[in-house]
């Protein structure tokens, strides 16, 4: 999750053309959609990028293979509709996609690009293999920005490694990939001899599943089994020693913090709260982000000038506020976040550190590698009709997939935006329509309702962001209060200041030049200072705190539950990865690739079963993983075993299952570290299972 967004620099001082641009920017986009999105004009000042065997999508600009009948982006249909090589694949609302599998150029992106590289237009014939008979085509183009070996390497994973998922009855296979965490931490990846042999992207071959019940009427009732895996780690089996390979086994509890580590009591300090903004593609989360920066200051009005100005010149007007968030040039070209944006601002009680999530499905786990930190979430709904039944639809919605993953990370105060209610007219009747709905969606999740706050607003014409709403058809029937109070009334979690420290990397950042690198991430537990010494795992190397930036400033303490940056010192930078931890030397997390798991299946249609090759997300760390043993089904209610080695999982069972890693994971038992113990399992590019670690299972090496 790159620190995209860094307030702190007006770097807009050698803007020179600012005093000549207009104020009256224009807002009327009815749907969202610019009138100048529809006449696209690529920037002169840009290379011309030719794309061929693709179409661009009328409405949000999205480059889309020639198969594809409609937009893998927005949705919309293609017009004219060419005979689609997805049969049988048909939307559910008019306008909606249902296409599973990644789009290839999403691919790309995942697997290749490493940050900021320079951009130039390649195209590549991709030969499909010969069992996929999911396509028609025999070849397909597939145009992608980045470098050409970085592309080359995309496909050759493409190509060559088959996962082998073993389930009966598998209909045709396609190809699908589960995209890597972020481009950044390729980059670092790549550059650390230790993961040079790691896992390549997982492809998994099982047809893209459609799932049937799109009602929300059919919701099922998962509340019992999300309670059993949120609240409790216990497996009901014996627990072995959790001894990693660091070989330490001091229980946390023996820990005597140092008094420093403490918060004073009489410090003045806004409580931090780490705020994740999830929600469906194109809901408007980079928007209503970017809105809120600006209302509350974070953005300058010329700072906000010159994305407009931009925006405009890209044809991409009505995402200027999104581009506070959208920094890189991919996102911007395509209007769509693609890693998780953070920046930050104070509300009267809390001092925010927003978490902008990607929507569209292709980027879940950059979504779950961000998202994983928040303490409390806004859902942002597309109020606009069809969009948000896109959104709750259960082949494919973000709504409901995002809102599973944070209630399975742990986060149980929720802010229902309701957003774009300017598209409806303020009608009260869509925004009741929307609560009863998603009201029912959200308790199956086991969000309580008192701990769920509905907010109508509309972030395209600042209605009931920070101020009571202005517009009298809002006003007319809504009497609660606007978004900021919503988000002041929030409850930061108790943070575990006392405990040894626990943080998990989520990107680096490295100073060649300067011999420096940083690690930057969320403070589970512990605090830290100059001078602190700290594990790096999985290495096991430890190195000095030099210095430490929380929300780009250089603070000299860093608590538990603070975002921050942590430059070391005596440190070889290749160990210093993402998905690796700092932690305290005495006190080192297992690292392993054995692990024993209590999990809840969610809707699937292809059962889990011994031999499953699943995508494993852990804090920021991925890894391929084979099911090893389904040890034991659980009753949902009482977590008692009913049925011991059942052959398969479905849909909403809960189970004990072992599972092996590809390669090794920075991991702690849930019952000792929440962070550092939950898991969620995807494949085909949605989330099949929401987990806890019950056991860190040591293999005898002989
Ligand atoms: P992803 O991050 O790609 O999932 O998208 P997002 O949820 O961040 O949406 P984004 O902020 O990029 O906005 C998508 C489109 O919705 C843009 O064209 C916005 O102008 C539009 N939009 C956002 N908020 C509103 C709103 O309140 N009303 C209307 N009419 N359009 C809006
Ligand atoms: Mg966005």
């Amino acid at each position: 999750m790159p620190r995209k967004v860094s307030y702190g620099v007006d770097f807009d001082e050698e803007y020179d053309a600012y005093d000549d641009y207009r104020d009256d920017y224009d807002y009327n986009h009815g749907n969202g959609i610019d009138e100048h999105e529809t006449a696209w004009e690529p920037p002169v000042t840009k290379e011309e990028i030719v794309y061929q065997n693709v179409w661009r999508c009328p409405i949000c600009t999205y480059d889309n293979d020639e198969y594809m009948s409609s937009c893998d982006i927005c949705g919309v249909l293609r017009n004219p509709l060419i005979k689609s090589s997805n049969n049988g694949q048909s939307s559910t609302v008019d306008g909606i996609c249902t296409n599973f599998g990644a789009s290839m150029m999403a691919k790309s992106l995942f697997t290749s690009l490493p940050y900021e590289s320079p951009r130039g237009a390649v195209t590549v014939n991709f030969q499909p293999q010969k069992d996929d008979s999911s396509r028609k085509e025999d070849t397909f183009s597939l145009h992608v920005h980045g470098k050409f070996h970085d592309l080359h390497n995309a496909i050759i994973s493409e190509k060559s490694y088959k996962v082998n998922i073993v389930v009966p009855n598998l209909e045709k296979p396609s190809t699908s990939d589960a995209p890597s965490n972020k481009k950044i931490e390729n980059a670092n990846l790549k550059s650390n001899p230790k993961s040079s042999n790691k896992s390549p992207p997982l492809i998994s071959k099982d047809k893209p599943q459609q799932m049937e019940n799109n009602n929300m009427t059919q919701t099922h009732k998962i509340s019992n089994e999300f309670n059993n895996i949120t609240m409790s780690g216990e497996s009901g089996t014996s627990k072995i020693a959790n001894k990693g390979k660091m070989g330490k086994t001091v229980s946390r509890s023996q820990y005597k913090p140092e008094k420093w580590m403490l918060l004073d009591e009489g410090e003045d300090r806004l409580s931090q709260l780490n705020l994740a903004i999830v929600g469906h593609v194109d809901s408007g989360k980079s928007t209503l982000s970017g809105r809120l920066l600006h209302l509350l200051g974070q953005i300058s009005q010329k700072q906000m000038h010159k994305f407009e100005k931009e925006a405009k010149l890209q044809g991409k007007g009505s995402f200027a506020y999104a581009w506070a968030l959208d920094e890189s040039v991919e996102e911007r070209e395509r209007g769509i976040t693609m890693t998780v944006g953070v920046a930050f601002f104070n509300s009267k009680k809390h001092h925010v550190v927003v978490l902008d999530s990607p929507g569209h499905k292709d980027f879940v786990p950059n979504m779950i590698s961000g998202a994983t930190q928040a303490d409390a979430a806004i859902l942002v709904i597309d109020a606009s009709l069809g969009a948000f039944e896109a959104g709750i639809d259960s082949a494919g919605g973000q709504t409901r997939e995002h809102a599973q993953l944070i209630r399975s990370f742990g986060v149980d105060q929720i802010i229902v935006s309701v957003n774009k209610m300017d598209a409806v007219h303020y009608s009260k009747e869509r925004f009741d329509h929307i609560k009863l709905q998603l009201g029912v969606f959200l308790r199956s999740c086991n969000f309580k309702d008192s701990n769920v706050t509905w907010v109508p607003l509309s972030a395209m014409e600042n209605q009931n962001l920070v101020a009571p709403p202005s517009d009298a058809r809002l006003l007319s029937w809504y009497k609660g209060g606007s978004l900021l109070e919503a988000i002041d009334a929030l409850q930061p979690p108790a943070r575990e200041y006392s405990k040894p420290l626990l943080m998990p990397i989520c990107d680096v950042i490295k100073l060649p030049s300067q011999g420096q690198v940083s690690a930057c991430g969320k403070l589970e537990s512990g605090a830290l200072r100059n001078g602190t010494k700290v594990m790096i795992l999985p290495s096991g190397d430890i190195g000095t705190v030099r210095s430490l930036e929380r929300d780009s400033q250089a603070c000299s303490i860093a608590r538990a539950g603070d975002n921050v940056a942590v430059t070391l010192q005596n440190i070889d930078a290749n160990v210093v990865i993402s998905g690796g931890v700092l932690c305290h030397p005495d006190f080192p997390v297992s690292v392993t690739n054995h692990l024993e798991l209590k999990i809840l299946v969610l809707d699937v249609q292809t059962p889990v079963l011994i031999g499953s090759q699943l995508e494993f997300h852990i804090h920021h760390a991925k890894e391929v993983a084979r099911v090893a043993k389904i040890v034991s089904l659980l009753d949902a209610k009482t977590g008692k075993v009913t049925k011991k080695s059942p052959r398969c999982l479905v849909s909403k069972q809960t189970a004990i299952v072992e599972v092996m890693l590809q390669g090794e994971v920075c991991v702690d038992e849930f019952s000792s570290s929440r962070a550092l113990g939950r898991v969620f399992l995807r494949s085909s590019g949605t989330t099949v299972a929401v987990g806890v670690v019950t056991r860190v299972i040591v293999d005898d090496q002989s």
